[in-house]
């Protein structure tokens, strides 16, 4: 089963213009945009898609949704199967789990978590407006750093008093769990006593990216004695709890990923101020690592909405170097990244409220610069004349630019680097061809051995078959074929031919990705050729390939039947009388062309953006006739499985 997380992150990054745009042709009106409906013959376009909403609705024939129910209609998959095609879409790597009773018991006490933490965020906003000492306190905060009421509400800010357990009493008697507070990281216990986590802070919630509160930043009030802030620090932050893992969320990432996706940058911060002061200035595509280096996850997050990430820090020391940390990591995920420092002693925060939003936009473009150039910079600035020094920056640099995928931006990396820090362009190269080829051989022994351990697994468990490659999609076609072949083979296709004759026709020329049904396609190919009667090929009487025997008992075991997957469960069409072996066969058949197909154009795009970004427009376009060509195939097979599935 695809896990909820996974199914969240889908429907959190799939954008409904981008998902319908690729089948259908969209103009803009006003804040919708338009179309031919898909789902229905119209000559004037009735078809409405509304990014914001993020659904579409056809006023023409009534269908509706979201970007989910859109493929599930329009390419006839079922839910899983949509899910695994928007998910290729945006990069998303999905999750699979067998679901337990233990694990519905985790997925339930997460829940609860989030209750408890939502209710919390509740109860601190009350404080903080509907106290005197919130008000007195905490709101005359807020007001003095410039907060207005709307991004009160909209970051959802509060107030904890001081006091041992005003929240854990109140919560308590509103029904809350003790047990379920302690985990989720809002009260403490100490000798058998609990008491609250917070107190007397002025409250953030930290939003996971559905916008669900997942913890809580509280900020001191007033610095009562600046040598103690080893007791009493600036911020103190909800420890990990199994809803809340530090290293996987950006603050503000709920808030700002439909901006980072309109304007395709995501501003990265340090502070959760910082993120607040330029979203109250209509800057909302910034988010803030929260005083911690960047982690892969958190790249990874940002990559779901856009590649390119610009890093707003403090000009002093501690920013830069605080902000170099980041840079190898932010390069390994491919994304670009630039830099604007900010002038000394400012932040964000200050800086927006002293210059106004269209001077912080203009600072921004103006000065933002390449990061590995300024890495090379900032390097060879304080070195001096010392050799040792020197040799150890410039290994520095050429590690990050290792890291750079592309193999012309590597190049020009490799120049501009050799010119700031003075040493010929080859040295610079040597050094980063070193690295990529260490780094390659690094990769391979994490498979080698990775592989090993999978295969031992296996010959532990001695599950058999279980070794094949599943690879996701085409796994299942292949699969469905060799059912069919098993079970409809020696059937009539038409006069001609029979079922077996049918799909060998078919598939002459087409390798199956899995080893082991490869291999069952070659028998049933050399039994065709030999006149092998069906039944002995079934009966197993010539198979001595135990891999292949098992995988064929198996098969034999759970038979093709005529209500494959393909169909969702809500397919009325599923019960139609005019459905045979025969439709299925040409379904099946379809549906595995039509994965095919998607590889292909898969890697076609690949090729696509290569050419692209190594200014090779020729080729581009080559590619682009391809893959419009492939397209069109692709509509053909649509028509086809449609016309299958919908024989009126
Ligand atoms: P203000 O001082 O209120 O403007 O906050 P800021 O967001 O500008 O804080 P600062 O730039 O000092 O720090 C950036 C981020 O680092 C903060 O938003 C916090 O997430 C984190 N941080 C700062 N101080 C502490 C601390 O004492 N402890 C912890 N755990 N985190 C801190
Ligand atoms: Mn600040």
């Amino acid at each position: 089963m695809i896990t909820k997380d996974t199914i969240a992150k889908i429907i959190d990054t799939a954008q409904i213009e981008q998902v319908v745009g690729d089948f259908v042709n969209l103009k803009k009106a006003g804040s919708l945009l338009k179309g031919n409906c898909p789902f229905h013959q119209e000559k004037t376009p009735s078809f409405v898609v509304n990014p914001n909403k993020n659904i579409f609705k056809c006023f023409g024939c009534g269908k509706g949704g979201d970007s989910l129910t859109f493929i599930m209609e329009h390419e006839k998959f079922s839910f899983p199967e949509a899910l695994r095609f928007l998910a290729n879409k945006y990069h998303i790597e999905i999750e699979e789990t067998q679901t337990t009773v233990e694990d519905k018991q985790i997925q339930d006490e997460k829940e609860s978590l989030i209750i408890a933490l939502g209710y919390a965020a509740k109860f601190y906003q009350t404080q903080l407006t509907e106290t005197e000492d919130g008000i007195a306190i905490g709101l005359s905060y807020f007001k003095e750093r410039g907060f207005l009421d709307e991004t009160l509400n909209t970051f959802q800010l509060g107030y904890s008093q001081d006091s041992y357990d005003a929240f854990y009493k109140q919560a308590i008697k509103d029904g809350y769990n003790p047990e379920i507070l302690l985990k989720a990281g809002l009260i403490k216990e100490k000798a058998g006593k609990y008491y609250d986590f917070f107190r007397d802070r002025v409250m953030f919630p930290i939003f996971n990216v559905s916008g669900k509160v997942v913890a809580f930043g509280g900020r001191m009030l007033k610095n009562k004695n600046p040598d103690s802030a080893a007791y009493n620090p600036k911020y103190i932050n909800t420890a990990e709890t199994d809803v809340y893992h530090k290293g996987q969320i950006l603050y503000g990432i709920s808030h700002a990923k439909n901006d980072i996706r309109k304007e395709d940058v995501c501003y990265l911060v340090e502070g959760y101020t910082d993120v607040i002061s330029l979203y109250q200035a209509g800057i909302r595509n910034v988010v803030a690592s929260s005083g911690t280096a960047l982690t892969k996850e958190q790249v990874q997050l940002i990559r779901r909405f856009t590649q390119n990430i610009v890093i707003l820090y403090d000009g002093d020391a501690a920013g830069v170097k605080a902000a170099l940390r980041g840079l190898d990591i932010v390069l390994e995920q491919g994304l670009n990244v630039r830099l604007v420092l900010l002038p000394d002693g400012d932040d964000p925060d200050s800086f927006v409220k002293k210059n106004g939003t269209d001077e912080t936009l203009d600072f921004i473009a103006k000065n933002q610069q390449d990061f590995i150039l300024f890495k090379a910079t900032q390097g060879i600035k304080d070195i001096g004349n010392d050799p040792i020094k020197k040799s150890e920056v410039i290994r520095d640099i050429v590690q990050s630019i290792a890291l750079v995928q592309d193999n012309i931006k590597r190049q020009l990396y490799v120049k501009h680097c050799a010119d700031i820090v003075g040493v010929p362009e080859n040295i610079l190269v040597n050094e980063a061809n070193k690295i990529r080829v260490q780094q390659f051989k690094k990769s391979k022994e994490i498979d080698d051995t990775h592989a090993q351990a999978l295969t031992e697994h296996v010959k532990v468990e001695e599950v058999h078959h279980q070794s094949i490659d599943k690879t996701p999609q085409l796994y299942y076609q292949e699969k469905d074929i060799i059912r069919i072949l098993l079970e409809f083979g020696d059937k009539e296709m038409d006069k001609e031919q029979l079922v077996s004759e049918y799909v060998i026709f078919e598939l002459v020329d087409i390798e199956f990705k899995n080893n082991v049904f490869g291999r069952i396609m070659q028998l049933f190919l050399e039994a065709y050729q030999n006149n092998t009667p069906f039944e002995d090929f079934k009966n197993l009487n010539n198979v001595d390939d135990k891999e292949v025997k098992d995988a064929l008992i198996d098969l034999l075991s759970s038979p093709y039947e005529l209500s494959p997957n393909w169909f969702d469960k809500h397919e009325i069409v599923v019960k139609d009388a005019n459905r045979t072996y025969k439709t299925d066969v040409i379904s099946v058949m379809s549906r595995f062309k039509y994965f095919k197909l998607m590889e292909l154009i898969k890697i076609l795009d690949d090729k696509i953006k290569n050419a692209e970004t190594s200014g090779n427009f020729e080729e581009m376009t080559a590619f682009l006739m391809k893959k419009m060509s492939l397209m069109e195939t692709r509509k053909q097979l649509v028509k086809e499985i449609q016309t299958v599935t919908h024989p009126h």
